[in-house]
C-alpha cells in the first residue's frame, strides 16, 4: 500500500545554480564599499536551526508578536480570503502557519511552502501530512528574489500568498518596489496576500532583536562565515570578527554587520580571490526593514496593491497586512 501521507517537492534551484549564484553574489558583495552581501546564504540545515532558535529569545519579540496576531485574526483572515490555496514564501518550519492552516481548514487545502531551504521545507512539509491527514503539500524549493514562477490553483480557486515574519524587510530598497510588483503580477483578482511587518520601535530593542545576550543571533551571522568556507574554499576565521547591529535611521533598517577586529586577507580559493579587510572594516550581512503601518500601505498601494485590511499590535510593535490585485 502507498502511503498517502507524502508531500510533493520541486527543487528549482540546482547545485550548479546555487553555486553559481553564490559565487557571483560573493564576489559582487565583497567588491562593494561597505561590503554587502544577500541573507540567503545564511540557510543551511544549521542556519535555518539557528533562525528557530532566534525565533524563541526573549530579545526577539517579532516572532511572538506575529504569532500573537495570527492567533487572534486567523479566523478573519480565513473568512475575508475563502482560500483552498495557501503558498507562503520563506516558510521555514511553518510553525505560525499552522495557525492558518488551520482556520482555513486543512483538508483538501494546497499548501505550497516555498523557501532555499531544503532542510526546513522537507521537515516543515513532513511534520504537516502527518499532522493534518487530507493537506496536500507541494514544496517548492526556489529563491524569491528571483521571478516566482507558482503552481496555479485549479480553476478560480482563491490562493492566499503568505509572506510572514518580517522578511519582506529583508529585501533593500531600491529592490522592494519591484519585488512587490513582481508578486502582484502574478495575483488573479480572487488571491490576497498577507504580509507580516515588524514596526519602528524603541532603537535599544530594535538592537537587542539582532545582538541577543546568550550570542545566538551573533552565532547566526558568523555562520555565514562558515557556509563560505565550506561552499567556496574559504579561510575566514569566525574569531576574527566580530557580530554588530546597527540602527541605520536614514534607510529604517537594523544592519546586522560583521566587523573585522584584524587587519587581515582572506583567501577564497573558488572564487581566486583575497579579500582585504581593514582593522574595523564592517560588512553588511542583513538588513531588516522596520515599517510604519502607513509607510506599508504606501509601499503595497505604490506597487498597485491595495489594504483590505490591517491589525496591528502596537504595543509588540507589529502588524499583518491582508491586500489584493484588484
Ligand atoms: N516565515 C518563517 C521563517 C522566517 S526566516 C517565520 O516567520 O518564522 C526567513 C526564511 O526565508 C528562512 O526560512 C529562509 O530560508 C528563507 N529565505 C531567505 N531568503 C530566501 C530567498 N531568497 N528565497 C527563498 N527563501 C528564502
Ligand atoms: N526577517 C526577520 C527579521 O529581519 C527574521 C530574521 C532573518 C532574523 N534573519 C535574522 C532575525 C537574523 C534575527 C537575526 O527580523
Amino acid at each position: 500500500m502507498t502511503d498517502s501521507r507524502s508531500y510533493g517537492y520541486t527543487d528549482t534551484l540546482s547545485a550548479e545554480h546555487y553555486a553559481r549564484a553564490l559565487r557571483a553574489d560573493i564576489r559582487d558583495g565583497l567588491a562593494r564599499t561597505p561590503k554587502t552581501t544577500a541573507p540567503k546564504w545564511f540557510y543551511d540545515a544549521w542556519g535555518s536551526e539557528l533562525f528557530e532558535q532566534i525565533t524563541q529569545l526573549p530579545e526577539y519579540p517579532v516572532w511572538r508578536a506575529e504569532l500573537g496576531l495570527l492567533q487572534l485574526h486567523a479566523h478573519d483572515i480565513a473568512v475575508r480570503t475563502g482560500a483552498r490555496s495557501l503558498t507562503e514564501l520563506g516558510s521555514g518550519s511553518s510553525t505560525k502557519t499552522k495557525l492558518i492552516i488551520e482556520a482555513l481548514g486543512s483538508k483538501g487545502l494546497r499548501y505550497v511552502p516555498v523557501d532555499v531551504s531544503a532542510d526546513a521545507l522537507h521537515q516543515a512539509s513532513t511534520q504537516l501530512v502527518q499532522e493534518y491527514p487530507g493537506i496536500i503539500v507541494h514544496a517548492l524549493r526556489a529563491d524569491f528574489t528571483a521571478p516566482l514562477v507558482l503552481p496555479e490553483p485549479p480553476g478560480d480557486e482563491p490562493r492566499l500568498i503568505a509572506f510572514l515574519g518580517s522578511t519582506l524587510g529583508n529585501f533593500r530598497q531600491p529592490v522592494r518596489g519591484p519585488f512587490l510588483e513582481g508578486l502582484r503580477s502574478i495575483m488573479r483578482p480572487e488571491d490576497h496576500l498577507l504580509i507580516g511587518a515588524d514596526l519602528v520601535k524603541d532603537e535599544r530593542e530594535m538592537l537587542a532583536a539582532y545582538d541577543d545576550s546568550q550570542g545566538v543571533t551573533s552565532e547566526f551571522d558568523k555562520h555565514l562565515l562558515q557556509v563560505l568556507n565550506r561552499e567556496l574554499d574559504a579561510d575566514f576565521d569566525p574569531d576574527s570578527f566580530d557580530h554588530v547591529s546597527v540602527w541605520n535611521s536614514a534607510e529604517r533598517h537594523i544592519e546586522m554587520r560583521l566587523r573585522s577586529r584584524v587587519e587581515q586577507r582572506v583567501k577564497i580559493r573558488e572564487l581566486d580571490l583575497a579579500v582585504y579587510f581593514a582593522l574595523g572594516e564592517e560588512w553588511i550581512t542583513e538588513s531588516s526593514a522596520k515599517f510604519t503601518t502607513d509607510g506599508l500601505q504606501a509601499e503595497l498601494a505604490a506597487a498597485g496593491l491595495r489594504t483590505d485590511q490591517l491589525w496591528s499590535d502596537t504595543g509588540a510593535g507589529f502588524a499583518l497586512v491582508l491586500a489584493t490585485a484588484r
